[in-house]
């Protein structure tokens, strides 16, 4: 409306600043759910109309995976489930030529700030933590080299998406920042199966995990990424894949992937950095 009335800036904002809420751009997502046939082809092609546009969010395609499902559109829903857009990287490792990381550097840093964190008993879905919000503000050199290791593997990830990706996962946004938190646990603390509303993707960093957590079969530190429960197991796509939390490695996943981690089973210094890759205008 605020485009017609001559004011695209303004709506474009607008826009922008609702996808950071997580807002859901579609009026069918908004007002409820398609009731038949006509009304499910319809909502579907809303949402494809938006994401063509680039207005894609975590909610949004989560709605729309709904709607493949009721119109039993698996293959749709496979290439949404795209195992290729979750990657792995270990940033202590400079064998692909891009920036390296020391972990127990990042680790130091937050822990130097663990006063200017907040505990949380719970926080959204993580449990029994202390969370330190813009990370990438800290002025040290291995917070520095890490924000920068992060910025290489995204635009390296956009570059190797393709066109033949989904549109739910999109090109990426032309521009972007780093929203960053730390979780620190020292016994126990996990997440709850969750996603996040205002990335495009989101990373998670290990910085410091219990030896214990990094033993051959070991499951308890995990991170876990998987599947919303209504996608029924017939549809392709990944299904639960898992990550040792291992001081160094970077997870990449689209911002709407649901993930958890398993929670340690004594007590122990756990240290995870999130990173939401999100649009800016
Ligand atoms: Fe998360």
């Amino acid at each position: 409306m605020l485009a017609t009335a001559g004011l695209p800036e303004v709506a474009e904002r607008l826009v922008i600043l609702g996808f950071r809420h997580g807002a859901d751009m579609s009026i069918h997502g908004a007002f409820g759910d398609a009731a038949d046939r006509y009304e499910l082809d319809k909502a579907l092609d809303d949402y494809r109309g938006l994401f063509a546009g680039g207005r894609v969010g975590s909610l949004m395609v989560e709605r729309y995976l709904a709607l493949l499902v009721r119109a039993g559109d698996y293959d749709e829903v496979g290439r949404i489930l795209d195992p290729a857009f979750i990657r792995c990287h270990d940033l202590t490792d400079g064998s692909d030529g891009g920036t390296t990381v020391d972990p127990g550097g990042v680790a130091r840093a937050l822990l130097d700030r663990l006063d200017t964190g907040t505990y949380h008993e719970r926080d959204q879905a993580i449990l029994s933590s202390t969370r330190i919000d813009h990370v990438h503000r800290i002025a040290e050199p291995a917070i520095t080299d890490l924000m920068t290791a992060v910025r290489e593997r995204v635009d390296r990830y956009r570059a190797e998406l393709g066109a033949h990706a989904h549109a739910a996962m999109g090109a990426g946004p032309a521009r972007y920042r780093l929203d960053t938190w730390s979780v620190i646990s020292h016994d126990g603390g996990h997440a709850l199966p969750h996603k996040h509303h205002r990335g495009w993707i989101t990373c998670v960093f290990y910085a410091a995990v219990p030896e214990v957590a990094l033993a051959p079969g070991e499951d308890q530190g995990a991170l876990y990424i998987g599947r919303y429960d209504f996608i029924p197991a017939e549809a392709p796509g990944w299904r639960m894949l898992r990550f040792a939390p291992v001081p160094g490695r970077l997870v990449m996943m689209p911002s709407y992937a649901l993930h958890w981690t398993r929670p340690l089973e004594q007590p122990g210094l756990r240290i995870a950095v999130a990173i939401d890759v999100c649009a800016e205008p």
